[in-house]
């Protein structure tokens, strides 16, 4: 998810482009760049920096600078990497090969590699390892002398998401947007037309705004802007008026970025298994990962290394990798696993797990197998992390950029990766075809369970509200629940600072049984999984010491009114996924126990985003 921009117009381009990014650099921050088009018909001047806005705002206003500071129309981004790290060339804007384009894009070009070597075959020289620089290329070679008609056939040869603005030094104060996937919003003022990824570049400027459908095709001028449907014809799109406080259009509108990633999994989720689907196979392709089907048969055992929530995601693909690839796993804290001399083998491949790839414990760890002669994967968010760089090989989450403190989306597409690793890997051991088909398809169909249960907000919010007084409480789950109820009960603590603790639901009578009275509620995850009726045994065991008991059920299946006190229900859904809703009804629990209490959501006291200290 990245931030882009677009000027044209009377006033001078760099200082608006600027602050746009600024307002746009919560959508991705590791690298920035503009260009402007000096209206002299030469090549387009950009500047490119990686690492914060404020590194470019520095390069900005160095006197050699050489960026038209007088020119009017222009165009910016600020990155989050998806493919290529995050380096002064692989920043955007990405010119042609003849200096005389330039893009900014917002997206995945899925089929960016044939395009390259199409684009290579003929003369064109690659200056990134982006996806998006093909574009600004596939621009030049199809121009004759009409700017729009070349975005256009450019539009014929790429697949995937885009949102892309263009400008050309051939056609002054022109810009050109097209929308696919990825939000364009038009902001229109008075003989100027602004452009970005989101409305909050837009405000401060005017409060009315086109949003581009997609294959819409925007051509904008200082004096006049018109919109195509691409191959269709000309289109009008309503003008709307926007009124959101600019503070809360970062958030999307939610109240905390905590929040609004909870309610981004569904399209994460879509991005994270974006191209990696293989459904007539019935196996998931993880290019990232550089092994080949030898390779893959060669891992004879999985050692998995993560901290905090990873390490629940990790808790999760160990039941995925030993019941899909009959693979052993073994899971470890990353300190602890660094700390006991683990044991590595020919063929053992260790996993690291980390959102940020930037947590000290797993990088050590990661160190630690490598220098035992492990094969390394990475499972990352961020592009170009040092665990993602020192792993070598491994998948990228593709979730966008998490702000809040507390781990959401990433636990979700994490568990969603390790879903399609098992997959891959069961393929070539004792996986059949067809069930790796039904595999496949289900998890085609996650997001939209998890929207059903991001549809429920409310009504947990209606359920948070009975315990926010409590003083602690356990989180009870058996099989594929035991990882959510670890997950669950660290969001509780995190963000509303109550106590709380995951425990295994066949653990508690052999000990913590003993802490329960009528103050100590318990969560019992108890959606239809392997083992749920032992669950609603203990679930009684509970109740018959007086701890209130909040059940977590597939819609429908409540068990009987004597089964729990409160019930948080989540659709049905194959047991293997159901880790993912049961663990957003568990996010929205703890988000709405906290709100209610009052609490600093996005940055809960004590804590990091990213703990890079060991
Ligand atoms: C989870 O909500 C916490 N923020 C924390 O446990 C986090 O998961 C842990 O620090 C690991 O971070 P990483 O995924 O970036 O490595």
């Amino acid at each position: 998810m990245c931030g882009i921009v677009g000027f044209t117009g009377q006033r001078a381009a760099s200082g608006i482009l600027l602050a746009g990014l600024r307002k746009l650099e919560y959508r991705g921050y590791d690298s920035a760049g503009i260009a402007l088009d000096a209206g002299n018909g030469g090549s387009l001047s950009v500047l490119r920096r990686p690492g914060q806005i404020a590194f470019l705002e520095d390069a900005m206003d160095l006197p050699d600078s050489n960026m038209p500071q007088s020119a009017t129309c222009g165009i910016g981004h600020t990155r989050w990497a998806t493919h290529g790290p995050p380096t002064e060339q692989n920043a955007h804007p990405h010119t042609s090969q003849n200096g005389l384009f330039a893009i900014v894009h917002n997206g995945i070009i899925e089929n960016y590699a044939q395009i390259r070597s199409i684009l290579s075959a003929k003369g064109y020289v690659f200056r990134s390892d982006t996806d998006s620089e093909v574009i600004a290329h596939l621009i030049e070679d199809a121009y004759k002398g009409d700017f729009e008609e070349a975005v256009s056939m450019m539009l014929e040869q790429v697949q995937g998401t885009y949102g892309i603005l263009a400008l050309s030094s051939l056609h002054p104060g022109t810009l050109i947007a097209v929308r696919k996937g990825s939000p364009i919003t038009v902001g229109i003022c008075r003989n100027e037309t602004l452009i970005a990824s989101d409305v909050s570049a837009i405000i401060g400027h005017t409060d009315q705004v086109i949003f581009l459908d997609d294959d819409d095709i925007l051509v904008a001028t200082p004096e006049d802007f018109h919109i195509t449907a691409w191959k269709t014809g000309p289109v009008s799109r309503p003008t709307t008026t926007v009124d959101w406080e600019p503070g809360a259009i970062e958030k999307g509108g939610h109240p905390h970025f905590m929040l609004k990633e909870i309610y981004e999994q569904p399209e994460a989720i879509e991005n994270t298994l974006r191209g990696r689907l293989i459904e007539a196979d019935g196996t998931s392709k993880l290019a990232g990962m550089q092994m080949d089907a030898r390779e893959l048969a060669n891992i004879d055992r999985f050692c998995i290394a993560a901290c905090g929530t990873s390490y629940y995601a990790g808790l999760v693909g160990k039941l995925y990798l030993e019941a899909f690839a009959d693979l052993p796993v073994d899971v470890q804290q990353a300190a602890e696993f660094r700390d006991r001399n683990p044991i590595i083998q020919r063929n053992t491949c260790m996993l690291a797990i980390s959102q940020s790839g930037e947590t000290a414990d797993t990088l050590a760890a990661l160190r630690e197998a490598a220098r035992k002669g492990a094969t390394t994967l990475g499972i990352c968010n961020v592009v170009g992390s040092t665990i993602a760089r020192e792993a070598g090989r491994g998948v990228y989450l593709h979730a966008g950029p998490e702000i809040g403190v507390a781990s959401t989306k990433a636990f979700s597409c994490q568990v969603t990766v390790l879903a399609m690793l098992a997959i891959l890997l069961g393929r070539g051991r004792r996986l059949g075809r067809e069930a790796g088909q039904t595999m496949v398809k289900q998890l085609a169909d996650l997001p939209d369970i998890c929207r059903r249960v991001i549809d429920a907000s409310d009504t947990i919010r209606r359920v948070a509200a009975r315990y926010t007084e409590m003083h602690s409480c356990f989180y009870l789950g058996r099989g594929y629940m035991f990882p959510v109820a670890l997950e669950g009960a660290l969001k509780l603590k995190e963000i509303s600072y109550i106590h709380a603790e995951g425990y295994h639901a066949a653990e508690l009578k052999h000990g913590p049984i003993a802490l329960l009275d009528k103050s100590v509620p318990v969560v019992a995850l108890a959606p239809d999984t392997p083992g749920v009726e032992k669950t609603l045994a203990n679930m009684q065991e509970c109740r018959a010491r007086s701890a209130p008991v909040l059940a977590v059920v597939t819609a429908g299946r409540r068990h009987g009114a004597d089964c729990a006190d409160d019930w948080i229900e989540i659709p049905p859904c194959p047991a293997f996924l159901t880790p993912i809703p049961a663990t957003i009804a568990m996010q929205l629990l703890a988000y709405h126990i906290a709100d209610l209490r009052g609490c600093p959501i996005d940055k809960p006291r004590n804590l990091a985003k990213s703990v890079t200290v060991e």
